[in-house]
């Protein structure tokens, strides 16, 4: 849909009203993705990660969009979402350059931030963003709707600099939703994938955007139903629950995650999200002992079960766990798996799955 509104107007819709002006042409929110999408975008971060096991298959990954320019807009922290995206752009030959801090930014000056967003896009291809305004991302993506410069897609389609959300306020991270649910389907391929599931979230529900986004995504898999393990004031907010009603997911809170542990196939563990809690003191606010996950929970938890988290993580998980030899402890996969969906995303975002068939067939030759 063509952009016809002001930006007030576009920032007043609610997610689900400004879904028909986005499209395919940026990636904002989680509820963007429905099951082909997911399926299509896991097959391909599949097929990414096989072709670049051969130098020469990696060699032609790299040539796929290598004339095109990305910035790696971070402006609040981040290690592997800043990290895998750049590592994803790498594998396809982008060219990257990053801006991390407003304060060597024009941004300092006074500039908008349309106005800067309109500056990036006057010389990159793609806007990856992570900002402490759930408003930014939305803001820039009508920005680039409304800017003069555009790019071509393999297919002859002119659109606007696409942008992504790599993490907005509280409230969404689509990107970090789609590598967890890769994960989910990768660690549950023996036991029939994702549908039908128990999936049990823990931790801070209220304030962690990836088990927001995550939860939007369990709407695309018939059967699943959702745990919510946490106190009280960080339970999972109204505005996703009400969706979940929506969407016929069963779900319901928990105030413990050990009675959650037995029924889970799959187990997505969160840190207390303080840095919203303008502290007064030093230190960060510590788990509450019924949401730890200690090494021992091990023994609860089902045979197939895999252990999530979006890390960073802290006391939430025993650090016992990072050394069992244990496959259900999943959650350094989980971050390599981010880059390969990130490659995945990349190349549809761009139009280029053809691009892929070609590199494929021509390493196969
Ligand atoms: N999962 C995640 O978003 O991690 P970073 O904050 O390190 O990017």
């Amino acid at each position: 849909m063509e952009m016809d509104l002001s930006l007030e107007d576009f920032l007043e819709l609610s997610e689900e009203e400004q879904l028909p002006y986005i499209g395919d042409r940026a990636v904002l929110y989680a509820q963007q993705f429905d099951r082909p999408a997911l399926d299509e975008l896991c097959a391909v971060a599949d097929r990414c990660r096989a072709l670049a096991k051969s130098p020469g298959g990696a060699a032609r990954m790299a040539e796929i969009l290598r004339y095109r320019m990305a910035l790696n807009f971070f402006v609040q922290p981040s290690s592997r979402t800043f990290m895998s995206f750049n590592t994803a752009q790498a594998c396809l030959g982008l060219n990257r350059m990053s801006v991390r801090d407003l304060a060597i930014s024009s941004m300092s000056k006074g500039e908008s931030l349309v106005d800067s967003v309109r500056t990036f896009i006057s010389y990159v291809d793609l806007v990856v963003m992570r900002h402490s305004d759930e408003l930014a991302a939305p803001a820039a993506f009508w920005t680039a709707t409304k800017a003069h410069r555009r790019i071509t897609l393999p297919d002859g389609r002119v659109v606007p600099v696409p942008i992504i959300n790599a993490g907005s306020g509280t409230r969404q991270h689509p990107t970090q939703a789609l590598l967890d649910v890769y994960t989910l389907q990768r660690s549950l391929r023996r036991v029939g994938g994702l549908d039908g599931k128990t999936l049990l979230l823990a931790g801070d529900l209220k304030r962690g955007r990836t088990v927001r986004s995550l939860s939007m995504l369990m709407t695309q898999y018939p059967g699943v139903s959702l745990l919510f393990a946490a106190p009280e004031r960080y339970q999972m907010l109204p505005d996703i629950t009400d969706a979940l009603d929506r969407a016929g997911v069963s779900w319901r809170p928990l105030d413990n995650l050990v009675d959650g542990l037995p029924l889970a196939d799959a187990v997505y563990m969160t840190r207390i999200q303080d840095e919203w809690d303008k502290l007064d003191r030093k230190g960060f606010v510590r788990a509450d002992h019924r949401f730890v996950f200690r090494k021992e929970h091990l023994d609860l938890l089902r045979p197939h079960a895999p252990l999530l988290h979006p890390l960073p993580k802290r006391d939430e998980l025993d650090p016992a766990l990072d050394y069992v030899d244990d496959d259900r402890v999943a959650y350094w996969r989980q971050e390599r798996n981010g880059m390969w969906m990130r490659v995945g995303l990349l190349l549809r975002l761009f139009g280029a799955l053809q691009a892929l068939d070609e590199a494929e067939a021509a390493t196969r030759a």
